[in-house]
């Protein structure tokens, strides 16, 4: 068996991803609430929200209340989308400490969620990057449909490489690579991740894997195998992208956890109180909690109560 990374590093994206699709509104306290406590549960980095435009994504129209409102933990980072310099400029004033950009590797995707062609997103994101790197703000880089996009189907995996190299060369400091519609497979996935690294570093390279056809945790596996330790996951599984209809959410962050304790694999997570969380969270969405883990470890800390 090929070692796997010893530690990995998760990156929550619930009260982003999670929230950017809820068809009910969410009040800024429960976010705060939310990313307060899963920063408590030990996430070393909790997506907070996204500076888009209010027209395209309401759900995240109160993106600046909340970066302004967070209470930062010490050591924990709190990233924001930004899709432009606009978006940049008003996440900056709100205190933002790392922004993330979001490009794809499909050109029917782009237009759909940035309104833009691939080119066209990477020209608007050199700038912004740019600014970022003299002000000493951390850019993330996503790349989206990196198996399959829901208007182009098949998505190359030279594609990717390309695109994530592009962002990689204009500073990003990790690509988070976006199985947005989750229709990847492991053997799908390894090409993908392998064509990439022919480009970036694997250290730098994340996994973005939804849970719409249940293959998330394998492709994380198939990802650990070939030395990626940087996974993003959202709590209780919530979530989806407005533009690719029918995905459903990141992989549960307490499915994850389980995992890769599971495999000996240092987190600094506790995974209790992450449980705890998608617990709290899905009652107030009103909703069956969406982690197998979760669900079973608080069914057990009842039955044991
Ligand atoms: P546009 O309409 O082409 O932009 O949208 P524009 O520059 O022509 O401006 C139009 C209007 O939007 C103007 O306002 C601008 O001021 C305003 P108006 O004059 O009409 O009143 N505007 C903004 N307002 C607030 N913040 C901004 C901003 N920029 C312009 N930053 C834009 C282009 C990119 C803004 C739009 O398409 C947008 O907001 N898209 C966001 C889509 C989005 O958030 N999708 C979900 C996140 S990505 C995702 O989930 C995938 C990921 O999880 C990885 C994966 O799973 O694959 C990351
Ligand atoms: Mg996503």
């Amino acid at each position: 068996m090929s070692s796997l990374p010893r530690k990995v590093r998760i990156v929550e994206v619930g009260p982003r991803d999670g929230l950017q699709n809820e068809k009910g509104e969410v009040p800024t306290a429960v976010k705060l609430e939310l990313i307060g406590r899963l920063a408590d549960a030990g996430l070393p980095a909790v997506e907070a929200t996204a500076f888009v435009s209010p027209k395209w994504i309401p759900q995240m129209a109160d993106h600046t209340e909340v970066l302004e409102r967070i209470r930062r933990k010490p050591g924990v980072s709190y990233p924001v989308l930004t899709p432009n310099l606009k978006g940049f400029e008003a996440a900056r004033a709100a205190g933002a400490t790392e922004v993330a950009v979001f490009g794809a590797a499909s050109e029917a995707f782009s237009r759909k969620n940035i309104n833009c062609s691939i080119a066209e997103s990477l020209a608007r994101f050199r700038p912004l990057i740019e600014k970022a790197m003299q002000e000493k703000i951390k850019v993330r880089g996503y790349v989206s449909c990196v198996v399959g996009c829901p208007y182009e189907g098949d998505i190359a995996p030279r594609k990717v490489a390309e695109v994530a190299a592009a962002l990689y060369d204009m500073g990003c400091h990790e690509v988070s690579l976006g199985d947005t519609i989750g229709v990847g497979t492991p053997g799908k996935t390894r090409a993908m991740i392998e064509a990439c690294m022919q480009r970036i570093p694997v250290e730098k390279l994340a996994g973005h894997y939804h849970d719409t056809y249940g293959q998330a945790l394998a492709n994380i596996y198939a990802s650990l195998e070939l030395g990626v330790a940087t996974f993003d996951s959202s709590v209780s599984g919530l979530g989806g992208c407005p533009y690719a209809k029918g995905a459903s959410g990141n992989v549960a962050t307490e499915d994850v956890v389980y995992m890769l304790h599971g495999l000996g694999i240092e987190t600094g997570i506790d995974l209790e109180k992450v449980v705890d969380t998608g617990i709290w969270i899905s009652t107030i969405l009103q909703r069956t909690p969406g982690s197998k883990a979760g669900r079973a470890i608080a069914a057990k800390k009842e039955k044991s109560a």
